[in-house]
Formats: structure tokens, C-alpha cells, sequence
């Protein structure tokens, strides 16, 4: 039996194998067949001015692209000049076509090879190959995600919790401050953990403290899931949301914060956090106070994991069918794709 299979019925199934975690060939497999398969953030689109170069999911998949937005339309281009690699964009700029400053090789916004100095009598000169690549591109709630061969239009992936979140929880958000964060331990590691709010009495004291565990619900969707943490009188503390394979949108009484999981390493993981203010008042109330205290307290115990699964004695655990809904199905995204 492959190590990717996962039983739909969490009170049959046992956890993803903990090769998964540990074997760097499939750490190298998960960069086709998981990143390259899926959506990537890129940033809100208020921040673009004509050209804004970026980079879908920089450590691991590192694919420069350039984002183009005119008055007609938006789109997501490669960034690499086809002529002999130079990237073409390096800072975002207002321009009316793209012009490699290495041998001046000219692109229209839309992506067409139009010219080429001292290329006079190279045959079929310019062709489709000589034109930059398209991405697929999505600017959705203000926010712009790009993919390099998704299994699925961007739609699928949000659209059945996007009606859920409505408009209110994404407007009136203003930038913020970002930070990094840096973890000892595989990315899956790190996802798992936040895609359960089990070990909230045990590891977040603090959080535990404004979260009422026993109404904390999980619902999960084609692509992604939807934690809601509620306060002691029934209130909306928080809401988590986890677009596989590493996009957070957590909702707080404040505004949002977006946390993007970047892989480096079987045991090395970076953490974007993006912050989206709406409300500054109300940045040191509730769930949405002092990340950085939670972040630190789930830092530890996704290392400690990161040691512990490669014991001998382990390979499988199993799962709570009222508390692990969320990593169970993210167990089995990682299982479908893998396969
Ligand atoms: S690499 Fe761009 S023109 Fe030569
Ligand atoms: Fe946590």
C-alpha cells in the first residue's frame, strides 16, 4: 500500500506517514507535484502601478514573474527574457512595453516579442517561443495569486468558502507591517498545526484564555478549511482561513493577517506574516493579540514534532474525529496530490 493513501473516514484512518516528513527525495517530488499545482499569493493588487515584478513562492519554487496591469487588463507574465535569461523587470515601474537591458530585446505589456536588435536573417525570428509566457492569474478580494499548472482554476480553490467569509471581513484593509519568521522543521509540520485548534488549552495559555475551546468549529472545503474560534459570550473571536497548500487568512477583531508557509528544507520553514489593518484600536484585544507570544509557543512544539517523527518507533498516529477535521483533510490533499 502506497504512503499516500489516507481513509476518508477519520475514525478509520491513520495520520500521513512520516516519510513524508523525512525523505528529501519527496520533499524534491513535492515541489511538482504539490507547488507547482497550486496557488500562490502575490500581494494586493492596489499595490501594483503598470509593472510589478515578484516571485511565486521564493526559496522553493523561486519562478520570477512579472505582474502587468493596464487600464484594460491584469495579468501575471514570466520575467525571464526569452532571448538568454536575464531577468527583465527588477523594480516595479510605469512603462508602455518591456525592454531587456541586457540586449535590448523588446515584449508588449501583453507578453509579444516585438523586436530585436542585430537579429536581422535569424529565421522564423520572432515566434510564439520568443513571446514571454502567461501565468494563470487571479486577482481576487484584492488580492492577486498566480500558479504555474494548477489542478485547478482559482475559483475552485476558494470559492466554496468565499461565500462563507463575505465582503465585509476583506474590505477597508490597509497595509500593514510584515514579518518573517523562521522554523526548524518541515513546512507540513507547521500547517498541521494550525489546522487544529486541539492543542489550544495545552500549548496557548494565553489564547486559551479568550478562545471558548468547546464551541471552536472546523469546516472543510474542496481546497481549503475554515476554523471559527469563538469568545465566552458566543462572539466571533476568529476565523482561520487555510488555502492548501501553505496560504493562512487569519480574521481577527482587528483586520487580517496573512500568513504564507514557504518550504526551504525538509527541516527548514519560513513564515510570512502580512498584516491588513481596519481597525487599530482593537490590535491588542482578544484572539488577535500578541501573535507573536502564539507564534513562538507553536514554533516550539512543531519542532519538538520535527525531532520526534523521526524516532524509529514512530510512523503513524491517528486522529480525533471532533478536534483534527482540519489536518485529516489536509492529510488527504497531501495524499491526492502526491499520488
Ligand atoms: S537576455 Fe534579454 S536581450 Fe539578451
Ligand atoms: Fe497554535
Amino acid at each position: 500500500m502506497s504512503i499516500f493513501e489516507i481513509d476518508p473516514d477519520i475514525r478509520k484512518a491513520k495520520t500521513l506517514s512520516s516519510a513524508f516528513y523525512t525523505d528529501p527525495d519527496l520533499f524534491e517530488l513535492s515541489k511538482e507535484k504539490i507547488f507547482s499545482r497550486t496557488w500562490h499569493f502575490l500581494g494586493r493588487a492596489d499595490e501594483v502601478e503598470t509593472l510589478m515584478p515578484a516571485t511565486i513562492l521564493p526559496d522553493m519554487l523561486d519562478e520570477p514573474v512579472l505582474v502587468v496591469k493596464t487600464s484594460e487588463w491584469f495579468s501575471c507574465l514570466s520575467n525571464v527574457c526569452t532571448h538568454r535569461g536575464k531577468i527583465l523587470v527588477e523594480k516595479p515601474c510605469d512603462a508602455t512595453l518591456i525592454r531587456c537591458g541586457y540586449h535590448g530585446r523588446r515584449f508588449l505589456l501583453d507578453g509579444r516579442c516585438i523586436s530585436m536588435p542585430e537579429f536581422d536573417g535569424v529565421e522564423g525570428f520572432p515566434s510564439d517561443t520568443d513571446d514571454l509566457k502567461q501565468l494563470p492569474f487571479s486577482a481576487r478580494a484584492g488580492f492577486m495569486f498566480a500558479a504555474i499548472d494548477p489542478a485547478d482554476p482559482f475559483e475552485v480553490f476558494v470559492d466554496d468558502v468565499g461565500e462563507r467569509m463575505g465582503d465585509a471581513d476583506i474590505h477597508g484593509l490597509v497595509r500593514g507591517d510584515s514579518r518573517e519568521y523562521e522554523v526548524g522543521a518541515h513546512w507540513a509540520l507547521y500547517c498541521e498545526n494550525y489546522l487544529e485548534g486541539f492543542h489550544i488549552p495545552y500549548v496557548h495559555h494565553g489564547l486559551n484564555a479568550v478562545v471558548d475551546y468547546g464551541t471552536y468549529t472546523t469546516d472543510t472545503f474542496r481546497y481549503s478549511s475554515l476554523q471559527t474560534g469563538y469568545d465566552a459570550d458566543g462572539k466571533v473571536a476568529a476565523k482561520y482561513l487555510f488555502i492548501f497548500p501553505n496560504m493562512m487568512f487569519n480574521f481577527y477583531p482587528w483586520g487580517l493577517s496573512v500568513n504564507i508557509v514557504r518550504p526551504v528544507s525538509p527541516t527548514r520553514t519560513k513564515v510570512e506574516y502580512i498584516s491588513y489593518i481596519r481597525d487599530e484600536d482593537l490590535l491588542d484585544e482578544g484572539a488577535g493579540a500578541d501573535l507573536d507570544t502564539v507564534e513562538m509557543e507553536d514554533e516550539a512544539v512543531v519542532e519538538s514534532v520535527q525531532r520526534g517523527i523521526r524516532s524509529r518507533f514512530y510512523t503513524h498516529g491517528r486522529y480525533s474525529p471532533t478536534r483534527e477535521q482540519g489536518t485529516h483533510h489536509f492529510h488527504r490533499l497531501i495524499a491526492e496530490f502526491m499520488k
